[in-house]
């Protein structure tokens, strides 16, 4: 898979990408990231990517001519048409139903914004799919962007290790149950005792433990997600 990530602080993307899973990704080669900076799009001498918004009122809004024209160079260039995605908090909130469409999309282009957000034409000229992480607001698109790359990036075949951890995830299709506790050792801990059954070598009476734990947890801490279409939760194969 293939990532364009678009932002004004390429530094914040790079540290995040240097690291554990996403860093093995694209050593392997499993994901290929391209960094573009805004800035090095503008054409005056001060190199200025924002301005004061029309009609007055606090903060700077990001020009529209380095954003239109960047993201257009390098879209023009890509092997094949991809999916441009803008981060904000007014988009579609991110899900992961969301999150598995993406994966199957060969390539991604994300763009970050920053201060008051971009210029208003920018959107209409490009035409991105907007997504967001939730209902907060954040300083910029950026750590949007990474929660959606390392969500996404998960899912690309090869990544994980083991391509079951993904299949079992909570929200993924069909399953809307959280996960069950995992331990490891040792077996006691300050009096915290890792449950028998997981001990037993008994793999049916640990499926059985499992599935009470999910379910238990589950009506517990989200029951919105058992009650919400009345259908009774779909279980995942967990075989
Ligand atoms: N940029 C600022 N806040 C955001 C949010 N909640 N989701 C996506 N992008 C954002």
């Amino acid at each position: 898979m293939r990532l364009d990530l678009f932002t004004l602080f390429p530094e914040i993307l790079s540290g995040y990408l240097g690291q554990s899973i996403l860093a093995k990704a694209i050593e392997r080669k499993l994901v290929e990231v391209h960094l573009h900076d805004f800035r090095r799009w503008t054409k005056d001498k001060h190199q200025s990517v924002d301005d004061r918004p029309f009609g007055g009122g606090p903060g700077m809004v990001i020009k529209v001519e380095p954003v239109v024209e960047c993201v257009e160079a390098v879209c023009n260039a890509l092997p094949a048409s991809g999916r441009l995605i803008l981060l904000t908090p007014q988009g579609r909130r991110l899900t992961q139903p969301i999150v598995e469409e993406l994966a199957a999309e060969s390539s991604l282009q994300l763009l970050c914004g920053r201060y008051e957000g971009f210029d208003q034409r920018v959107t209409e000229i490009l035409q991105p799919d907007e997504i967001s992480i939730g209902d907060y607001v954040l300083g910029g698109g950026e750590v949007a962007a990474m929660v959606l790359v390392d969500a996404v990036a998960r899912l690309v075949p090869g990544v994980l290790g083991d391509q079951r951890s993904c299949v079992e995830d909570s929200f993924s299709q069909g399953n809307r149950l959280l996960e069950f506790a995992q331990y490891t050792r040792p077996r006691e801990y300050r009096g915290y005792q890792v449950p028998e059954v997981l001990l037993s070598g008994n793999h049916e009476a640990i499926s059985k433990w499992r599935r009470e734990q999910t379910l238990e947890r589950t009506r517990d801490r989200r029951a919105d997600l058992l009650d919400g279409s009345g259908d009774s939760p779909v279980e995942p194969d967990r075989s």
